[in-house]
């Protein structure tokens, strides 16, 4: 593994009793990058970044991040990870800038009060930051929640459906708060069943179908998958979309929706 690879998973596999959700997944994620684990419900990515974040054994294969195996060095892979949602929990009658108070507090880091007014000013909450979190939008509470996970600043962050429930305002804020994370160097994972998201936002996208990796590119490598249609003299270039529905089939994506 070079330098350079933040997370590198192989042969990762995971069974509920009879139930095989992973049966051998591989794929590396580039130090910096923003890396999408695409998936209809029940793929198992939940199931994936759980592995990934220690909170639960792979049945066989390795998975490392940043060099640290996750099931012989799990503390030093908690030391270099946040997980939005697991680790970091809004509390409602908590002031936004309380909560990130507290979180720093918890860390043992000095000048939490600093640390939260420079994550209230990243994160675009600096007018809302003494008002009750219970007050806040879907899309206030989703950035308010990935700042309270990236407080002593974890060079990776783990994000599970980042925008599942979110008005679509809501989403586009949380996604410019993706983009600029990565902007700063940050290698994220995000999971996401919305192919729009991860044409958005995804570096390379990794399609998980039946317990396996089925695809793994760029969004233009996955785009050439499929030819484009020609209708008379315009060009349709086929959407992530079009290729996801090829790959999995139409009975998959129902399925997810
Ligand atoms: N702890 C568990 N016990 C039994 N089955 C589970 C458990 N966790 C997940 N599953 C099952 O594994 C499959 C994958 O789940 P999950 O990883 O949550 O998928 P996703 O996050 O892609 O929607 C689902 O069928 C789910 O019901
Ligand atoms: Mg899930």
């Amino acid at each position: 593994m070079t330098t350079q690879t933040a997370i590198r998973v192989q042969g990762v596999t995971k069974s509920f009793k009879e139930l095989d959700v992973l049966r051998g997944v591989d794929f590396e994620v580039a130090r910096g990058s923003i890396f999408a684990l695409l998936g209809s419900n029940g793929a198992g990515k939940t199931t994936l970044v759980r592995i990934l974040s220690t909170l639960l054994k792979a049945d066989a294969g390795t998975a490392s991040v940043l060099g640290f195996d996750v099931a012989t060095a799990p503390n030093d892979v908690r030391q270099s990870i946040s997980l939005t949602g697991q680790f970091a929990a809004v509390d409602e009658v908590l002031s936004g800038r309380e909560n990130l108070v507290l979180v720093a507090k918890l860390r043992h880091l000095k000048n939490p009060g600093a640390i939260a007014d420079d994550m209230l000013a990243r994160f675009s909450l600096t007018d809302a930051g003494n008002r009750r979190a219970g007050t806040y939008s879907g899309g206030m509470r989703r950035r308010l929640d990935i700042a309270m996970s990236l407080i002593g600043n974890p060079p990776i962050i783990f994000l599970d459906e980042p925008t599942t429930g979110l008005d679509p305002q809501a989403r586009i804020e949380v996604w410019q708060t993706i983009k600029e994370l990565a902007d700063g160097g940050t290698t994220v994972l995000l999971t996401t069943q919305y192919l729009d998201e991860a044409e958005q936002l995804a570096d390379r996208i990794a399609i998980l179908h039946k317990g396996t990796i089925i695809q793994n590119g760029t969004l233009a490598e996955l785009k050439k998958l499929l030819p484009s249609a020609k209708v008379e003299y315009v060009e349709k270039q086929p959407s992530l979309e079009d290729v996801f529905l090829a790959l999995v089939g139409e009975t998959a994506a129902v399925e997810g929706n």
